[in-house]
């Protein structure tokens, strides 16, 4: 068996997985629309040695909670059912970002494990393959495998639900300003918020008009229909996070500062300058632009206070080996 290292980027949805149909298969209710990112990721080396009695699990440059990396575990544990092999394996993982910045994605890590966890593992899996085994690991994984913009189709069964390549990455040169407002680490984890999805009582509504906003999102996309696709993702934002407020109990991952934003990026566009944000399960923004105003933007940033850091990102490929190992 050998060694093998991949680097997978983070992604970010524009219509967006939140409820699961199947909590241990990790099914989703509905499925998802996202763009890989090219300046957050995960670099991930495995290798299967013989002489260990157990996984040994390595995050390099940060403190991670024993429960983080049972979750690495049970991964392995499926690469070794899949390979076959009952050999422990030695995982070094490391972030471009400090988990402090809330950079630190669940899907970069769990796309570049099961990339690299499987090769090692003496696995040649398809894409489609590595899509599902990596949806086990974390639902949002399964979009950072394939390259580009990408859709997960919810399917219906664990081998049908996985994530495809709708358009290469340089399709439409937007960009996404990632503005980090405050650390992610949340008071609910994105699986514990899945839970609690359905107990609000908008969640069926949302459901229902979820298969007509990805078909929608897709065509924007296809005719790089910006302003109706900005209009779009914003919206879907709030849906969601309407979502969470109205759970029981109710989740706010906005700040203060979130909503600061949210109200420049309205008071930004009726004067002219086009933007949109789009916001995951915690306080930090993306803001979604043409590349041609990505400067501009920047510059207004740069006058908010208490803006921690801004990455920009173009769109990127997925998953991909790399022959430098940790
Ligand atoms: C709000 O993929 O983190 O970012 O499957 O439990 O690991 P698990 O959840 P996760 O959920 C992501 C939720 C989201 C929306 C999205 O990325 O689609």
């Amino acid at each position: 068996m050998k060694k093998a290292t991949a680097i997978s980027p983070a992604n970010i949805a524009f219509i967006k997985y939140w409820g699961k149909k199947d909590k241990k298969l990790r099914l989703p209710m509905n499925s998802s629309v996202s763009m890989n990112l090219s300046n957050i990721f995960t670099k991930t080396t495995v290798e299967f040695l013989p002489n260990l009695t157990r996984d040994e699990i390595i995050f390099l440059g940060e403190e991670v909670m024993e429960k983080e990396k049972e979750r690495v575990v049970k991964h392995l544990e499926r690469i070794r059912k899949r390979a076959r092999i009952k050999t422990k394996a030695r995982v070094v993982t490391k972030n471009n970002f400090p988990k402090a910045t809330g950079l630190a994605s669940s899907a970069a890590g769990f796309a570049a494990l099961t990339l690299a966890g499987t090769v090692a593992a003496g696995l040649k899996l398809s894409k489609k393959e590595l899509s599902v085994l990596a949806r086990l690991g974390s639902g949002s994984a399964c979009r950072s495998i394939p390259d580009g913009f990408v859709e997960w189709k919810k399917g219906t069964s664990s081998a049908t639900s996985c994530a495809y390549t709708l358009f290469p990455p340089d399709y439409w040169d937007i960009q996404d300003i990632v503005v980090i407002v405050g650390r992610k680490k949340k008071k609910v984890s994105s699986s514990e918020g899945h839970k609690l999805a359905p107990t609000s009582p908008f969640f069926k509504t949302r459901i229902s008009s979820m298969e007509p906003k990805v078909k929608t999102i897709r065509r924007l996309i296809k005719k790089r229909r910006f302003t109706d696709f900005g209009e779009l993702i914003e919206r879907e934002t709030i849906n969601m996070h309407t979502i969470m407020m109205t759970s029981k109990p109710p989740i706010f991952y906005w700040s203060s500062k979130t909503l600061e934003i949210m109200k420049a990026i309205w008071e930004w566009r009726q004067k002219g300058m086009e933007v949109y944000f789009t916001i995951d399960a915690g306080p930090n923004l993306h803001l979604i632009c043409q590349r041609k105003d990505e400067k501009r933007i920047m510059l207004r940033l740069k006058k908010i206070t208490g803006i921690r850091k801004i990455v920009s990102n173009k769109p990127s490929n997925g998953a991909h080996l790399v022959d430098i190992h940790f």
